[in-house]
């Protein structure tokens, strides 16, 4: 199946979808006090507004907003979903970038959260946004079926916790031998639960608000998981051979924390060719929606060329 949607189309579609997750972002994150809250801190807010507004590519709410679209969904409910992992991603960058992490001093072209503020603020600014982003789940304009939200959520919680994004980042660390191992790393585990899982769980989430049947959300579940880990491969081989001021963070990170990876094991061309079968692998389950898929077909296609 070949995909039906030009670059340009594509780079418009992300971008509009990016601007609605901005505005979106930008009410969650505005000082206005809810229900049952009893104040909303000046600092971490500033700090929340600061990691969440202003940049990113968007690709998980874009993600969300395309798989559901392939069954319907309201574009409305799909981005509030798409916010919610968005808060997600932003405090899982806040929390690899501080010094007890990777020590990164540059993040979407400006400085890294805890330069600007402190360690402490940036700490309490990812919780915040991990927090909210499961305040933003549970919402009633998500779906008016709870036992759909329930699954959404469990969904979000499974992804970004202790078996995905967290746990991962535990073994990227471990990775580094930091903790005394020393047996060899299983990359592709690695890369899976760090980053694979909240993009796997943009994929997903479509076929969840759809209420899609048990077989095409095993298809958006194979194609989330071949995008989510070769997202990762390419991230990877930016850090080798991107261009700091295009990229927006610093290159050559990985070697110097001595993170291995697909291009220490594999080399450049390794990696290159394993992001290739892992998009064929992808594009392949998304053969039974026919053009229904396109964007998403589109979206693998920039995983594998971003500059960004
Ligand atoms: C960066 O993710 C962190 C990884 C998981 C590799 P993105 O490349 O999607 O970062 P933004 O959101 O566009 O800044
Ligand atoms: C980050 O991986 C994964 C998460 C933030 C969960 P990296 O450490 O490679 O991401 P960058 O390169 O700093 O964006
Ligand atoms: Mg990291
Ligand atoms: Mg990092
Ligand atoms: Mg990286």
């Amino acid at each position: 199946m070949t995909a039906g949607l030009s670059p340009a189309d594509f780079v418009k579609r992300l971008d509009a979808t990016a601007d609605d997750t901005e505005t979106l972002l930008a009410a969650l994150l505005s000082d206005e006090v809810l229900p049952d809250e009893i104040a909303r801190p000046k600092r971490v807010m500033e700090a929340m507004r600061y990691s969440s507004l202003g940049g990113g590519k968007r690709l998980r709410p874009f993600l969300v907003v395309e798989s559901a679209a392939v069954f319907g969904v309201d574009r409305k409910a799909a981005l509030l979903a798409g916010a919610a992992l968005e808060c997600i991603h932003c405090y899982s960058l806040i929390h690899d970038d501080l010094p007890a992490m990777d020590d990164s001093d540059l993040r979407r072209g400006r400085p890294t959260l805890h330069k600007v503020y402190d360690d402490a603020t940036a700490i309490l600014a990812g919780d915040g946004l991990l927090t909210l982003a499961f305040d933003i789940v549970t919402r009633d304009e998500i779906h008016r079926d709870p036992a759909v939200r329930l699954n959404l959520t469990r969904a979000l919680a499974r992804a970004a916790g202790i078996g995905g994004m967290v746990g991962g980042q535990m073994l990227d660390l471990a990775g580094e031998g930091r903790f005394g191992d020393t047996g060899p790393v299983d990359v592709a585990r690695v890369q899976q639960m760090k980053t694979g899982a909240l993009l796997r769980f943009g994929c997903i989430s479509g076929a969840i608000l759809g209420e899609a049947s048990a077989d095409d959300h095993r298809a958006l579940d194979i194609f989330g998981r071949a995008l989510g880990e070769a997202f990762q491969i390419a991230d990877d081989l930016l850090d080798v051979e991107g261009d700091a001021a295009t990229l927006g963070k610093e290159t050559g990170q990985d070697a110097a924390l001595g993170k291995t990876t697909f291009v220490t094991q594999l080399g450049v061309e390794g990696a290159r060719q394993r992001v290739r079968d892992l998009l064929a692998q992808g594009d392949k389950a998304l053969d039974r929606f026919g053009g229904r898929a396109d964007v998403l077909r589109a979206a693998a296609r920039f995983v594998a060329e971003r500059k960004n």
